[in-house]
C-alpha cells in the first residue's frame, strides 16, 4: 500500500513523499497528515484478523497500536518498529463518576495504563519508529510532561538520543522524573509551552533533530489506534459521545482522523459526537467555537491552569481540531479548576483514578448534561489521558486542604481525604475506627 504526506488545507492538498522531513506544508505552511490513496479493506476481514492476533504473542500484535497496523499503514516493513507494548488499555465502568455527572452509565478509556503512563505512548510508538526509518539519530519535543517522558523512554529503546524542552517550573515532577531517568536531556526553558514550540521548531531545522511534537503527523496516526482500539472492545458498536481533555489539540485530531477513515472502510457505522474539554485558563479552542470568525484562534497569551499537562494558548493543531469537532457534530465546553478537581476526586473514589487535566472529562460531561447537552441515558465513553501518579502533590494538597488556583484563589477540598496522626496505641485507634 502507497502511503503520502497530504496538505490538510482543502485548498491546497498538496501531497509529498511519506520519507519527505517535514511538519508543515512547504507550499502554504498548512499541516500534514498521513492519506493512503487507493486503500480499500474487507472490514470483517480485518475485524477477524484483529482479534485473532491478540492471541500471538509477536511483538507487534501485542502492541495496542500496530495490531491494527492496516490503519497506519506508513511503513514498508515493520523491522525498525520500536514498541513497549502500549494501548492495551481498558474500558472501566465507573457507576459513582456516573451518578456525579447525571448520567446512568460511564466508562472511562484509561490511557493511563500506557507503558509511560499516557496516551502519547499511542503517537510515540509511531514517531519514533518514523524517526529510525528516517535514519535521525537526535529526537526532540517541547512538552508539558507527558510527551517527554514517552518520547524519552520510545528513543532511548530505539538508541535514539532524546532532547526535551519543558516550562521551568510549570511541569509536575513525576513526568520530569521521568524524562531523566530514562536518559533525556532536558532542558528547562524560561517561557510558556507556546514559546518554547517555536523555538525548538528552529532549533531543530537548524541542527538536523528530528521533532517529536503531535504536529508530527506519525504521531496522530498512532494515536488514532486508541479510536480502533475502543470499537474493537465495544464489538463495533460506536458510542454517542467520546469526551476527551483538549490542550495541543493533537489527540482531537488523531481521533476525528480515525472515526473519519472507519467510517470510509466500512468498520464503523455510524460516527459519534465529540467533545473537548478545556480547561477555563487555557480555552482558546472554546473561544474560537463561540466566535463568529473561525478562521482565527484567539490565542491565549498567558494560559493558567493546574492541570499542566493542558495549559496552552496557542494550540497548532487547531485547524485540524475545529474540523474534527465540526464534522462529528460535536461541542467543545471549559470547566473551572475547582470542577476540575472534585471531578478527579471522583474518578478516584470509582478506584480508577487519572492525573488532573484527564478528570477535566468528567467535569466537562457534568456540565454539559446539566445544560442538556447529553442526556442522561447517553452511551459516553470518556478518555482518561493520563495516570494518577503522574502528579501525586496536586493530589495530597487538595485531600489536605492546601491547593489554590493560580491566581491564588483556594479550592475547597470538596470530597477531601485527610491522612490522620495516631498515637502508636491500638485502643486510640479502635476507638477512632468507631467514630
Ligand atoms: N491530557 C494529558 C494528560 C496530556 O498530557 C495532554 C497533552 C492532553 C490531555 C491534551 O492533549 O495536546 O493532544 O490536546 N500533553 C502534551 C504534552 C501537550 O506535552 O505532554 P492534546
Amino acid at each position: 500500500m502507497s502511503a503520502e504526506l497530504i496538505c490538510f488545507e482543502s485548498r491546497c492538498r498538496a501531497r509529498f513523499p511519506i520519507t519527505e522531513v517535514i511538519y508543515n506544508c512547504p507550499r502554504c505552511g498548512g499541516l500534514l497528515e498521513c492519506t493512503y490513496p487507493g486503500r480499500s479493506a474487507d472490514p470483517a476481514a480485518l475485524k477477524r484478523t484483529w482479534r485473532e492476533r491478540r492471541m500471538s504473542n509477536a511483538k507487534l500484535d501485542q502492541s495496542g497500536v500496530w495490531r491494527y497496523r492496516e490503519m497506519i499503514a506508513f511503513l514498508d516493513n515493520y523491522d525498525s518498529v520500536v514498541s513497549l507494548r502500549e494501548g492495551n488499555t481498558p474500558l472501566l465502568d465507573a457507576p459513582r463518576a456516573a451518578a456525579y455527572a447525571g448520567l446512568d452509565r460511564l466508562v472511562f478509556k484509561h490511557q493511563g495504563f500506557n507503558p509511560t503512563g499516557s496516551f502519547k505512548d499511542n503517537g510515540m510508538t509511531c514517531g519514533a519508529t518514523q524517526a529510525i526509518r528516517l535514519g535521525m539519530k537526535r529526537v526532540a519535543c517541547v512538552s508539558t510532561g507527558n510527551t517527554s517522558a514517552s518520547m524519552a523512554a520510545y528513543s532511548s529503546a530505539a538508541g535514539l538520543q532524546p532532547i526535551v524542552f519543558i516550562p521551568h517550573g510549570n511541569i509536575s515532577y513525576g513526568k520530569l522524573a521521568q524524562a531523566l531517568e530514562y536518559g533525556a536531556r532536558t532542558f528547562q526553558v524560561e517561557a510558556n509551552f507556546d514559546q518554547i514550540l517555536a523555538l525548538v521548531m528552529k532549533l531543530t531545522e537548524r541542527l538536523g533533530i528530528y521533532l517529536l511534537n503531535s504536529i508530527n503527523p506519525f504521531r496522530i496516526e498512532g494515536q488514532k489506534t486508541i479510536i480502533v482500539e475502543m470499537m474493537d472492545q465495544r464489538d463495533w458498536n460506536p458510542p454517542d459521545w467520546i469526551v476527551l481533555p483538549g490542550g495541543n489539540l493533537g489527540n482531537i485530531s488523531a481521533f476525528g482522523k480515525a472515526l473519519r477513515e472507519m467510517l470510509e472502510l466500512g468498520l464503523i457505522a455510524k460516527s459519534p459526537r465529540l467533545a473537548v474539554i478545556q480547561a477555563a485558563g487555557s480555552a482558546p479552542f472554546y473561544e474560537l467555537m463561540k466566535s463568529k470568525d473561525r478562521s482565527v484562534l484567539p490565542k491565549v497569551e498567558h494560559p493558567e491552569t493546574l492541570a499542566t499537562a493542558i495549559r496552552i494558548g496557542d494550540p497548532v493543531s487547531w485547524p485540524k481540531a475545529l474540523h474534527e469537532v465540526t464534522s462529528s457534530n460535536g461541542v467543545v465546553e471549559k470547566v473551572t479548576e475547582q470542577e476540575i478537581a472534585d471531578a478527579k476526586a471522583q474518578i478516584g473514589l470509582c478506584g480508577i483514578g487519572c492525573e488532573p487535566a484527564s478528570a477535566a472529562t468528567l467535569a466537562g460531561i457534568r456540565k454539559l448534561r446539566a445544560a442538556g447537552v447529553i442526556a442522561a441515558d447517553a452511551d459516553i465513553v470518556a478518555v482518561l489521558t493520563g495516570n494518577l501518579l503522574k502528579d501525586p502533590d496536586y493530589i495530597y494538597k487538595y485531600h489536605t486542604n492546601q491547593l489554590a488556583a493560580p491566581g491564588g484563589d483556594k479550592i475547597q477540598s470538596t470530597f477531601g481525604n485527610q491522612p490522620v496522626v495516631v498515637p502508636n496505641d491500638p485502643d486510640e485507634i479502635a476507638r477512632l475506627l468507631d467514630r
